[in-house]
């Protein structure tokens, strides 16, 4: 079982994008992937990869009420196909209220002597759903924001891939990831690998060794670095489709864009083999 959650204390620097085209590398690579979709944000891998959810109908069943222990359905039945290869439990506007929602299921499974442990409810649901048995790769796209949507994602997953953006801001959030995760690790109780951190964005040739040796020398794997690609990225968002398929459906990759894209894959590759 290959399970990570794409984490990254800063917002913005790519967490989104680079999900949906591990998820499509792993699939391609004959992978059955499940994506988990906790950022309740309009950016969200359910929007880019365009699938029809019912994430504002607060009456319809999802993962945040799966979450909290008060579902109206069977776990199974949230779980969609992307209509990308893999499959993806789509986020819901319920998630964007969740520390509150887990407070009362907390005090109402306290009251009733019921055992509830907020941070380690997807792991449970998950489990509990067989979803192990049924995929051999999950990928949990939460925001970058401290809370139970992050705290959940890591705790079932126990690994992480990071993206970092490459500037002085980036490199510094990287210096300090080894104590982030001794954090993560001391209060969820649980050992947290970093399978990959991935700079992401970057201008030059030249930048790209020097912002990989820089993270190796903190000890992490960087096995690939990703140029700015703002076209081919802005592009997949527009239109709503991830990287490898919307040079497919949409237009045409120029070489450079190939060469992202094939690092994409080698990335996903090395995660596999690393995992
Ligand atoms: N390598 C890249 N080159 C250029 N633009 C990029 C690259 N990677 C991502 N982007 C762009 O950066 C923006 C943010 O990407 P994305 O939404 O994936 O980030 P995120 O970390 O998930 O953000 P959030 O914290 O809001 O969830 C998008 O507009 C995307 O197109
Ligand atoms: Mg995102």
């Amino acid at each position: 079982m290959l399970a990570y959650t794409i984490y990254s204390e800063a917002g913005g620097v790519g967490k989104t994008t680079l999900a949906s085209s591990l998820a499509t590398a792993h699939a391609d690579h004959g992978r059955d992937v499940l994506a988990v979709d906790l950022d309740p944000q309009q950016g969200s891998l359910t929007y880019l990869l365009d699938v029809d959810a019912p994430r504002s109908d607060g009456d319809a069943d999802n993962i945040a009420r799966h979450l909290i222990d008060r579902p109206l359905g069977d776990f199974e039945d949230l779980i969609q196909p992307s209509g990308h290869g893999f499959d993806i439990i789509p986020n819901h506007d319920m998630l964007e209220n969740l520390p509150n929602l887990m407070n009362t299921a907390e005090e109402m499974a306290d009251d009733l002597g019921e055992y509830f442990d907020r941070h380690d409810r997807l792991r449970e649901v998950l489990f509990d759903a067989g979803v192990p048995d049924k995929y051999d790769t999950i990928i949990v796209d939460p925001p970058a924001t401290a809370g139970p949507q992050l705290y959940n994602a890591v705790n079932a997953t126990r690994s992480l891939v990071v993206p970092a953006e490459p500037t002085g801001k980036g490199m510094q959030s990287i210096e300090g990831l080894s104590d982030v995760v001794a954090n993560l690790s001391d209060s969820l109780d649980i050992s947290i690998g970093v399978l990959a951190v991935v700079p992401n964005g970057i201008g030059s040739t030249t930048d790209q060794q020097k912002y990989l040796q820089r993270i190796r020398d903190l000890g992490f794997d960087a096995p690939v670095a990703i140029s700015d690609r703002s076209s081919l990225f802005e592009g997949c968002w527009d239109q709503q489709f991830p990287p490898a398929e919307y040079v497919q459906e949409v237009r045409a990759a120029y070489d450079y864009e190939e060469d992202t894209l094939a690092k994409l894959d080698d990335l996903a590759t090395h995660i596999e083999e690393v995992a």
